[in-house]
């Protein structure tokens, strides 16, 4: 504890340890009266794990114990068994291209560019200084995500832009402020986001004292109990509004396919196909209760490790500006039928161009900052890795032929050209090489991220509308950190932009 005061980690205290040890595992007890945990700092062997030996070790609990206590049923806390196999069947196919480009692409979207109006109001306030932005991305990210669950707005960024859009100047800088900082006022959120962010944040009680006082928690502190019910209640509302939609567009067992724009109609839609089959009644208790979780689950997971990455990812344009040169130059060459002066690229486009230095950029981002408390931050991801000769690796590793484990020696360097490889077609032109190094912050096998594909699409719309939109110049030196906060996720401390209006 005493080690994450000073770090801001508990995960790099890990790392730490067994590198003075120069071993790659370690076992340890990380609370009382449970299993001990292991801990493997090698990216080839966590690999084989997490793929081949799926059966032998199973996702550790201790991830979905983080959110055990306010969505019970959802397919992350579940072994990989069959109830997990039934909640995953349920919303699979948000995760296919045709429905991420069709409407995840434009949710998403939607949710950005309203981020971007918000900034330019925030911008026009803080009249050439930094602001700190970290909450921001977080709210555009709850708005895409809620979009894509619900297919509808809670307008996060829209209720803030429209406040500040109000506000006239700021007042002077104090003596104590930093004068090079804009302070802006706080503004309101909606009662929904306030609760979905209470929920999130109530997964540090687990992690730091258990499950089974996150339960307790759950029912006796009242903010808590107040945020899960207002959750509730507007997803009940919504399940049973999409299931009346759908239960009148059916024609016995054919269910109507227009009108399929989000998650819950898609969870809905192939309940009630698979109850027809079953001769039962569709949404029966235990579909209900799967549904409600499922969809929970989608709000928890994918907004914050979203919003985080993307805070991380604009921290890196700031102190790479040569990067930030290469990316805008990119959109402005693949964009070039998009009026530079008036309409942005749109979200079908975004999301269908071929797009290497970005893909590139996102990628390292990804790899330099992984942000679930289970990755592993160190040798063999952003180090080069232990020696482990081939009679202690596990058969089944030993047959691994990826050349992402080759030896590489720049691990610690953040360099996106790293991704890319020159395109067979001529040498002006690169290729973005997903498998060219390691990475493993979305996990990997059967239980890694459900929603990676959505979280890189949003990626792409957030950051090529930003790029569109604004200048991220760079901030004084005092005000540069990349300074890590543990909490669900690894984040950045500070997330200062100083945004210059593209007009
Ligand atoms: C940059 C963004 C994201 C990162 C870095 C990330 C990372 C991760 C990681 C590390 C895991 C655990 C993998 C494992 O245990 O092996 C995970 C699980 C999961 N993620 Fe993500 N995630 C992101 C965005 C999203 C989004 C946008 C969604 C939803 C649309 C999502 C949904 C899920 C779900 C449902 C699981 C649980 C999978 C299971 O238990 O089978 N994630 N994610």
């Amino acid at each position: 504890m005493a080690y994450e005061k000073r770090t801001g980690t508990m995960s790099a205290y890990f790392v730490e340890q067994l590198v003075k040890r120069n071993e790659p595992v370690m076992q340890f007890f990380l609370l009382p009266f449970m299993a001990p945990v292991s801990y493997i700092c090698d990216g080839r062997e966590a690999s084989d794990v997490m793929t081949h030996r799926i059966k032998e070790f199973d996702r550790s609990r201790l991830f979905g114990d983080l959110f055990v206590a306010y969505m019970p049923h959802s397919s992350i806390t579940f072994p990989t068994d069959n109830d997990w196999k039934y909640n995953r069947s349920l919303i699979s196919e948000t995760m296919l291209p045709r429905f991420l480009e069709a409407s995840g692409a434009k949710q998403a979207y939607g949710a950005f560019k309203e981020l971007v109006s918000l900034w330019q109001e925030k911008a026009r306030l803080a009249d050439d200084r930094a602001i700190d932005v970290a909450g921001d991305t977080r709210m555009a990210a709850m708005d895409a995500i809620w979009a894509m669950t619900f297919g509808s707005s809670i307008d996060t960024c829209k209720t803030a832009a429209a406040y500040f859009s109000k506000t006239p100047g700021l007042e002077p800088p104090t003596e104590s402020s930093t004068p090079q900082l804009a302070n802006l006022p706080s503004y309101p959120h909606p009662p929904i986001f306030e609760s979905l962010m209470t929920l999130l944040h109530s997964s540090r009680i687990a992690m730091s004292v258990g499950h089974r006082a996150h339960w307790l928690a759950m029912s006796v502190l009242p903010s808590l109990r107040k945020a899960k019910k207002i959750r509730d209640k507007l997803v009940r509302e919504r399940l049973s509004q999409t299931y009346a939609r759908f239960a009148s567009k059916t024609n016995g067992s054919k269910v109507a396919e227009k009108g399929v724009a989000s998650a819950i109609d898609i969870a809905v839609q192939r309940e009630i196909t698979v109850a027809a089959k079953e001769g039962r009644l569709a949404l029966n208790a235990k579909a209900t209760e799967g549904i409600h979780n499922e969809l929970c689950l989608f709000l928890a997971a994918g907004s914050a490790i979203t919003a985080d990455t993307i805070s991380w990812g604009l921290k890196r344009l700031t102190a790479h500006q040569d990067v930030q040169a290469v990316l805008r130059a990119e959109t402005i060459e693949k964009f070039q039928s998009f009026d530079m002066n008036g309409v942005p690229p749109i979200a079908e486009a975004i999301a269908t161009t071929d797009l290497p230095q970005l893909d590139a950029f996102i990628e390292e981002v990804l790899r330099c900052h992984p942000l679930g408390n289970s990755n592993n931050a160190g040798p063999s991801l952003l180090s080069i890795p232990f020696p482990i000769s081939d009679q202690n690796r596990s058969p089944t590793s030993l047959k691994s032929t990826s050349s992402k484990w080759d030896h590489h020696s720049d691990l610690e360097t953040f360099r996106p050209d790293r991704w890319l490889i020159q395109d067979s077609s001529g040498s002006k032109h690169v290729k973005f090489d997903p498998s060219a190094y390691p990475m493993q912050t979305f996990g990997e096998g059967p239980r890694s991220c459900f929603g990676k594909k959505f979280a890189y699409l949003e990626m792409r719309i957030a950051l090529t509308l930003i790029l569109w939109n604004f200048e991220l110049l760079p901030i004084p030196e005092e005000l540069v950190d990349f300074d890590i906060v543990e909490e669900l996720t690894r984040n950045a401390r500070h997330v200062r932009l100083r945004l210059k209006r593209i007009s």
